[in-house]
């Protein structure tokens, strides 16, 4: 009755839809069918879908609301803020190395993204994958020693500690990405409002310290988690063709953009963003 057909991408998470033309309404049976496919598979690829910005915002609509990317304006689409600009060059040709770290989208602020949707409008030769890890196998993973020390403990998020922003803002920058986003504590252990599964929520982009942690102890214990959760065998590697649109659950996989492209080739991809459940307190 779904009208689609799935196609697991990797041992680890990933699965292609099969059958669907998204130019054309999605009947209710087919979104929940699609919905329960995603909480099962974390990301979805769709393949060959030539959307319009329209196209795009409408269909990203059938999983719920739409950020309009007010925290990170210099990015977003001038006529359609649903949208965001996922480029390696700004408008005023600055080059730009955007989701080079292990993240996921909007941990850094109290309405983090349930989903992200990303189209692939411009590739460059060769390159310029995208890599997903599963935060659920990775929580599952722990022993019940360390996850007894995580659970119900926070950890703390900043985007502006993000490698590439220490690199190319300057400090007035830096502090007024820090203005509009401040710092916010989120659970390390989170349950997906779904289906209630915990998943492992930190990020090597931009989770700062463990709560209640010694300084060397919680850069130790991060730095374990973060290789811990992104074990080839629990990673699907994305090779993008143009076309493809990739719907990834934020609430349970990290994702990264690879720099395993000529920097001076142009690479677009457009991005929405669906928010999730409020999550998080702000740092005082
Ligand atoms: C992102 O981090 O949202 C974008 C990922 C990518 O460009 O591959």
């Amino acid at each position: 009755m779904s009208g689609f057909k799935l196609v697991p991408l990797s041992s680890a998470l990933g699965a292609q839809v099969i059958g669907l033309d998204l130019k054309a309404p999605i009947s209710a049976a087919t979104a929940l069918a699609l919905n329960e496919a995603w909480n099962e598979h974390v990301v979805l690829l769709f393949r060959g879908q030539q959307l319009s910005f329209e196209e795009h915002i409408a269909f990203s609509r059938t999983f719920g609301e739409l950020d309009d990317h007010a925290s990170i304006p210099s990015f977003r689409h001038p006529d359609h803020p649903e949208v965001l600009l996922v480029t390696n060059y700004e408008a005023n040709g600055t080059k730009l190395a955007v989701g080079r770290q292990w993240h996921s989208d909007l941990s850094t602020t109290t309405r983090p993204a349930k989903g992200s949707m990303l189209r692939c409008d411009t590739l460059p030769p060769v390159g310029g994958d995208t890599m997903f890890c599963n935060m659920f196998k990775a929580w599952d993973g722990l022993s019940p020693a360390l996850q007894s020390l995580l659970d119900g403990r926070r950890a703390l998020h900043d985007m502006a500690i993000s490698r590439e922003t220490q690199k190319v803002r300057t400090p007035e920058q830096i502090a007024d990405i820090r203005r509009r986003n401040p710092p916010v504590w989120q659970p390390i252990a989170r349950r997906h409002d779904d289906t209630g599964r915990r998943a492992l929520y930190v990020s090597e982009m931009t989770t700062v310290r463990i709560e209640g942690l010694h300084e060397g102890e919680s850069d130790a214990i991060l730095a374990y988690l973060y290789a811990h959760s992104t074990v080839p065998e629990n990673v699907y590697r994305h090779r993008w063709q143009v076309g493809d649109l990739l719907l990834w659950d934020n609430r349970s996989a990290m994702h990264i953009a690879l720099a395993d492209y000529d920097q001076n080739a142009t690479r677009i991809m457009y991005r929405t963003t669906l928010l999730g459940e409020p999550s998080g307190t702000i740092a005082t």
